[in-house]
């Protein structure tokens, strides 16, 4: 795996407006500090955003500068996403369009990047993949946020809670392998092992600043564990992989 390039500009690209990650965004922050710098200076780039959901991401990369397509397969969503894009003031650098993410109705080598946070799993991931390679342009990256399936807390979660859960398709390390398969390279990191436990002090006992504080401890150890231990990968809750399309 590959740390993010020393040469690329991360000040600027690092920005995250935590109210733009939507939902859990104690936990994507992480993530978007580690996909944000590979993406480099936005200024210019075209962007296509896959299930784009309310436009937080699409909405975030158009604040740093990049022309945004978001897609998405329901119409609501995709007013409230137009709506959101409005009030950031970025309405005229972002679309928004009703499309199927695995049949992309854009023509070869469009997007300098593609990027999507928990849309994979509703796709079928292969087909999708080799979608995205088709639209991307030579030397473009397509960046998945994906959910993980072997985490044991949260596979209990959505065994008790989440019904619909049934029906989606989880990313193994092997599904990430398929990915890459895609594309010429692939690197991936995975996050959110033990710092789960941290949403003990959130939601049985709401005690903000101890919640905070075993979330930072909670991070550290997860980093260091997985660095000495990467069979740990498979069990934590998220995965980012960057996939290339070399020129
Ligand atoms: C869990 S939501 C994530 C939304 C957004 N990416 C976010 O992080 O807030 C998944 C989104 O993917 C969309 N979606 C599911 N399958 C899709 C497909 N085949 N093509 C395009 N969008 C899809 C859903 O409509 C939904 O808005």
């Amino acid at each position: 795996m590959r740390e993010p390039d020393a040469s690329q500009p991360k000040e600027s690209a690092c920005a995250v407006e935590t109210d733009l990650l939507l939902w859990w965004e104690d936990f994507y922050l992480p993530v978007f500090e580690y996909v944000l710098p590979q993406m480099g200076t936005l200024e210019g780039k075209k962007v296509l955003e896959l299930g784009t959901g309310t436009g937080g991401t699409a909405t975030l990369l158009a604040k740093q500068g990049a022309s945004v397509v978001g897609i998405d397969l329901l119409p609501f969503r995709l007013d409230e996403a137009k709506e959101r894009a409005n009030r950031h003031k970025v309405a005229n650098a972002v679309d928004f369009s009703l499309m199927d993410a695995t049949q992309l109705a854009f023509p070869d080598n469009t997007f300098d990047f593609i990027i999507s946070k928990s849309v994979l799993v509703f796709t079928e991931h292969v087909q999708t993949a080799k979608e995205c390679y088709r639209v991307l342009k030579p030397d473009g990256k397509a960046i998945f946020m994906e959910n993980m399936r072997n985490h044991p807390v949260v596979l209990l979660y959505r065994k008790l809670f989440l019904k619909y859960s049934r029906e989606l398709h989880y990313f193994s390390l092997l599904d990430i392998e398929g990915i890459g398969k895609e594309f010429e390279e692939i690197e991936h990191r995975e996050f959110h092992l033990l710092s789960l436990g941290a949403l003990f002090w959130k939601r049985i006992i709401p005690i903000p600043i101890f919640y905070r504080w075993t979330l930072q401890f909670l991070k550290l150890i997860d980093k260091n564990l997985l660095r000495m231990f990467p069979v740990l990968k498979r069990f934590c809750w998220i995965t980012a992989m960057i996939c290339h399309k070399k020129a």
